[in-house]
């Protein structure tokens, strides 16, 4: 924003230069450009200015000087303007917080993960919405991998940036990528307190994601954890609009227990709901070992919401193999979808229920069927 201020001021010269083919006099030009400054900035920027609150409409001459001025010359202006992506209606162009979409992805685009699926469309609105929120927004997320941790973390951000993943507002971390050392750990910390303090100063909505948190190391989350408290700020920088993301296999064990246990009972799986599993899920995250789920911030109140990821069945495998097909432009028939689908291992044992690798590879393994 305050780039794009400067960028006007430092315009106002070439303003008055062509203003003076309309003008005479200096106290009308000065007063007049700075109106136009503000009927510029207003019509870039939509929706911030209130015309009758602006100091600069009260000012505008009764005669308006720019009766004469060509309009089309200032849409031209204002449209080179945005051309060159500096003009959104947020203000900050990097940021899209599209909740229809990320409502439309979560539908459509996730399989069987109906409580992740309205948990995070609830956590996100209700962060987006309230810009005031005096924490950033913590979510963990547990399953078996494969069960769309990683796809859901991309969703948000898809939806929330314009780039994606690839914003600048985005940061994934890995841990046993980022942090194979646990001898260099204390370097580490300093490295991810820099990394975050970095981000948020160029990108205050910006979007954490922890990758394997499981493989943390106690201490780096330690060095994290004040970021996701209730501070104000944190040596003078708020941390109060990002977004952090946990993405773990903990609990993994007790949540495909809950399914299963539903499924022996004859019970609806879309049925299996928050209460059945959040309990269940910190006992088990408590005794497992590792830094993130031994830490404060499992036990404390930081992290904002337990989203867990229901291990997939067969059919839900079906769907993640169209969906691989589609994207290239493919129709498969339901044969060739039971064969990708039988491809995969089922456990446990006897029921040969859950697919053990979720919806891995499964754009890869395609493949093997295409004609
Ligand atoms: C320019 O603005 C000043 C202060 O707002 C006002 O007193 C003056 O009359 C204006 N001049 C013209 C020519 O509009
Ligand atoms: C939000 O996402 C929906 C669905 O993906 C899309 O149709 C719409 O254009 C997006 N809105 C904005 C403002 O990007």
């Amino acid at each position: 924003m305050l780039v794009s201020l400067m960028f006007f001021y430092a315009l106002l010269p070439l303003f008055w230069a062509v203003a003076k083919a309309h003008l005479f006099q200096f106290e009308i030009i000065s007063n007049a450009s700075t109106y136009y400054f503000n009927y510029v900035y207003c019509n870039i920027w939509e929706g911030e200015c209130q015309p009758n609150q602006d100091d600069a409409t009260q000012q505008v001459p009764t005669k308006n000087p720019w009766a004469g001025f060509p309009q089309d010359y200032m849409s031209l202006l204002s449209q080179w303007y945005c051309s060159l992506g500096q003009c959104c209606e947020s203000g900050d162009c990097r940021i899209t917080n599209n909740i229809t979409g990320l409502a439309n992805d979560l539908q459509f685009k996730l399989h069987g993960q109906h409580i992740a699926q309205s948990v995070v469309l609830k956590a996100v609105q209700g962060f987006v919405n309230d810009p005031d929120s005096n924490k950033p927004l913590t979510l963990s997320f547990h399953g078996w991998s494969g069960t769309g941790k990683n796809f859901v973390a991309r969703i948000v951000a898809d939806n929330l940036y314009r780039d994606g993943v690839k914003s600048e507002c985005v940061r994934l971390f890995i841990a046993p990528f980022h942090f194979p050392h646990a001898r260099l750990v204390d370097t580490y910390k300093g490295q991810l307190r820099e990394a975050i303090r970095d981000m948020v100063l160029r990108c205050p909505q910006t979007l954490f994601i922890f990758d394997e948190a499981e493989k943390l190391h106690p201490g780096l989350i330690d060095a994290i954890k004040p970021y996701m408290d209730h501070y104000d700020n944190v040596d003078g920088v708020s941390y109060r609009r990002a977004v952090f993301l946990f993405l773990s296999n903990i609990g993994g064990a007790t949540i495909n227990d809950v399914a299963l246990d539903f499924w022996h009972s004859g019970q609806n799986r879309e049925d299996i709901g928050m209460e059945d599993l959040e309990h269940r899920l910190r006992a088990e995250a408590m005794e497992s070992e590792g830094g993130f789920a031994q830490s404060e911030l499992m036990s404390g109140h930081l992290i904002d919401f337990f989203v867990p990821f229901l291990p997939l069945e067969y059919r839900h495998v079906k769907l993640c193999a169209r969906d691989a097909y589609s994207a290239r432009g493919l129709e498969p028939d339901e044969e060739t979808l039971d064969e990708v689908a039988k491809a995969m291992l089922y456990v446990p044992k006897e029921e040969r229920l859950f697919s053990s690798q979720g919806c891995k590879s499964i754009p890869q393994r395609i493949n093997f069927f295409l004609p």
